[in-house]
């Protein structure tokens, strides 16, 4: 199993990187075998497809890279790095641009909710985003990606990519890689808006809960939280029409490691005057511990970035052969 996944250091990260994806990564490190490898990366060169502040970038990538290791990726066991530091993924990364298809990229839902209708002025970057994000998981033949629900459509064209190139070459190089969305990995919605989902580009703080909030920043925002007047059901499918609602079930059994059904058994009938601070004393007990790691590993910037550089060299030797293996494919390398 050669599990590898990235996350974008832009800002801190919020509930639902943490249950949609990072809290699945610790699992597999955890459950990993003799001869099985984790790589996890910041996604750094991805950032530059935003404006972006220098100063901050460099910033955000210890920090981040910080609350990975508070998360629980242990740099023992799990190969942990900053995508910059292996040149390898910019250089695949043009291989495949000479693969990937204009209208496959254009069909990404993420490009046409970011580019809105002013693609025009967006970076090129933003458009060729994914096919980056293809080479992330090809240049080290990776057979697991753990992600949330929002990069699903990105890894099909991963694989779309591995597809034809394969075929192209006529060679049997990259494995197609498959999205793994764990079923306890849980699409996280807003707090303000149950359609839309929790993520650090949203412009109200409110909306999200960020691994670096106080614990009463948690209990407020969560008492704050969008709802609806009715009390909680005890069937799960009565939520179908209560987006709000439903998504504070999700975080609450997410957190909990238990269902949905769990939860409404336990709430049922009762108002989110009850369920509120209930969600908040769970959300507290799990996110505050992670806060004060995340502190403590602060205070040694510099260890984080040894520890991020001692990964980008092991990432370096795992991702030479298969870029060799490429180059040699399509004859820039005899
Ligand atoms: P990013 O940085 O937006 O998010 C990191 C991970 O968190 C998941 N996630 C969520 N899961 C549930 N609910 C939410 N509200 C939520 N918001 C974010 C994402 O699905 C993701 O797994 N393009 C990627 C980074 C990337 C990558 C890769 C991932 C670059 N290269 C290669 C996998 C493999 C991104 O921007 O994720």
């Amino acid at each position: 199993m050669r599990v590898v996944s990235g996350i974008q250091p832009t800002g801190n990260l919020h509930l639902g990187n943490y249950l949609g994806a990072i809290r699945q990564w610790v699992a597999m490190q955890d459950a990993m075998q003799a001869g099985d490898e984790c790589l996890f990366f910041l996604a750094d060169l991805h950032a530059l497809s935003q404006p972006v502040n220098p100063a901050e970038l460099a910033a955000n990538t210890v920090e981040m890279a910080a609350t990975l290791l508070a998360c629980g990726i242990d740099p023992a066991r799990s190969i942990l790095f900053n995508q910059a530091r292996v040149p390898g993924h910019s250089e695949l990364a043009w291989i495949l641009g000479g693969t990937a298809r204009m209208g496959w990229l254009g069909r990404m839902t993420q490009w046409k909710d970011k580019a809105g209708r002013q693609g025009d002025s967006q970076s090129t970057a933003l458009f060729t985003y994914p096919v980056l994000q293809a080479a992330d998981v090809m240049l080290y033949r990776a057979t697991h990606v753990p992600v949330g629900h929002d990069q699903k459509q990105h890894l099909e064209l991963a694989r779309d990519i591995a597809v034809k190139f394969n075929t192209d070459y006529a060679v049997e190089l990259f494995p197609l890689p498959e999205p793994f969305i764990s079923a306890a990995a849980p699409r996280i919605m807003s707090l303000r808006d149950g359609s839309a989902k929790m993520s650090k580009s949203d412009a109200s703080d409110a909306s999200r809960i960020n691994l670096t909030d106080a614990d009463d920043l948690i209990v407020q925002k969560l008492k704050k939280a969008k709802t609806d007047p009715a009390p909680l059901p005890d069937d799960p499918a009565a939520l179908a029409d209560r987006p709000e609602a439903t998504n504070l079930v999700t975080i609450y059994a997410a957190l909990a490691g238990s269902s949905g059904e769990a939860v409404l058994a336990e709430f049922a009938g009762k108002g989110f005057g009850a369920f509120k601070p209930a969600l908040a004393d769970l959300a507290v007990s799990v996110i505050g511990p992670i806060r004060e790691r995340l502190a403590g590993l602060l205070a040694d910037r510099e260890a984080v970035g040894a520890a991020l550089e001692q990964g980008a060299e092991r990432a370096r030797q795992l991702a030479a052969p298969t870029l060799l293996a490429a180059q040699r494919a399509v004859g820039l390398q005899v």
